[in-house]
This record gives C-alpha cells, structure tokens and sequence, in this order.
C-alpha cells in the first residue's frame, strides 16, 4: 500500500480528485495517510475531515524564523511515513532538507505545460494571466517529480487544454483543473502506485501495464 502524505494550501479540489478516485478504486493500492496545509483556513483540510483523513496545519506564523517552520514541516511528513509526498496546490518553497529526505517521492501538479509559463512567480492565477498574455492557444497542466530547481524536476504526465476566445485567467484556471489536472494527478499516482514510473535523470519512462 502506497502511503501518500498530501500538502495544500487552499480549495484543496485536487485533494478531492485523490479522495474520490481512491473512493471509487481508479486508484489502487494507494491511500492518504495525513493532509499539511501551511494555511489553518484552507477548505482542504475540511475536505480532509470529512474523508476520516488526518488533517494538521503547520503555518510559517506558527515559528519565528523560517528555518524554525522549515524543521517542523519535515518533522510533520516524517511523522506520516509517506511512500509518496503529493504537492496538490501548496503554495509553499519546499525546503531543501525535505527534498533530500524524499528524493525521487515528492510529486507536484503545475497547472501549465512545463517548461511553459513555470518557475518563479508563476504560481495561481499568475500562470493563466501569462498565458492569456502571451496568446498561446493551448495550455494545460504537468505532474512531475520535485527537485531542487522551481518545477524543473522530471515530467510524468501533461495534458493540453484548448483556450478559448473571451477566456478571463478565471475561467482558463477552472477549466484546466477540469480538463488536467484533476485527472492526471490522479493517474501519475495511481502509475506510481503501480510502480510504473522510472526516473530516467531528467525524465520518467512509463512502463506498460502488467498483465
Ligand atoms: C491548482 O491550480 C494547482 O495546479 C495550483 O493551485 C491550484 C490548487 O487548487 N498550483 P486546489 O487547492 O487543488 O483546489
């Protein structure tokens, strides 16, 4: 049983897109062991309760120094135990000491097609006022391991999403979350539970299903 620990800083929709695809066996072999919100009023960690799951909240305001904070969201994924860490919307830098503890187990879903509208700054709704900017006429969203740079870790899975004329950041971000990410984050866990996802240095290789 893969033991995943989920970190969320807001809505939290992503985290319901892993409850109901563990929920309805699209997912197998995996399940939630705790929530982290750096945010005490995030609506995941009431998504979180409702689903039985462990919710905890450790806030930057909490800790006097960000070292302090630092230390303490390492102690709280190293109580969970997880097998996988899954960054669903945590709008947080994550430490490196973290990074080391869970080399190649920490995943991210980015709500762009990397290596487009991603890195510092591109966070929120940021990342759509840019692509709405730019023009593009397809964005989308990535899974992909966290390493030390800002998204530049291997790729799992992406998928495109066609904008639309008269798109607002608004609706481009909603109808990502409903066309991407709520679906390839939970298959990029569901491969990883099926242990078919090899780091191959900056890339992934998908193995086929077995049989
Ligand atoms: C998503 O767009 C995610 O890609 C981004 O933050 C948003 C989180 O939404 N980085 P939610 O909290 O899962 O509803």
């Amino acid at each position: 049983m893969l033991k995943l620990a989920v970190c969320v800083s807001g809505g939290g929709t992503n985290l319901q897109a892993i409850i109901d695809r563990i929920g309805d066996g699209t997912i197998q072999g995996a399940r939630i062991v705790r929530v982290i919100s750096n945010n005490p009023r995030a609506y995941a960690l009431e998504r979180a309760k409702q689903a039985g799951i462990e919710g905890v909240c450790v806030s930057p305001r909490q800790f006097e120094t960000r070292d302090l904070f630092n230390q303490a969201l390492l102690e709280a994924l190293q109580a969970a135990e997880p097998d996988l860490i899954v960054l669903a919307g945590f709008l947080v830098a994550i430490p490196p000491a973290v990074i080391e503890a869970f080399r190649g187990r920490i995943i991210n879903i980015h709500p762009a097609l990397i290596p487009s509208f991603c890195g510092k700054g591109y966070y929120g709704l940021k990342v759509h006022e840019r692509a709405l900017e730019r023009g593009v006429k397809v964005s989308g969203a990535t899974v992909h391991f966290v390493d030390e740079g800002l998204d530049s870790g291997p790729i799992i899975l992406q998928k495109a999403v066609e904008i639309l004329d008269g798109d607002t950041a608004e609706v481009l971000q909603k109808r990502i979350m409903e066309q991407a990410e709520w679906i390839i984050l939970p298959q990029a866990i569901s491969l990883i539970a099926q242990g078919r996802v090899v780091i191959e240095g900056r890339t992934t290789r998908i193995l086929p299903e077995r049989r």
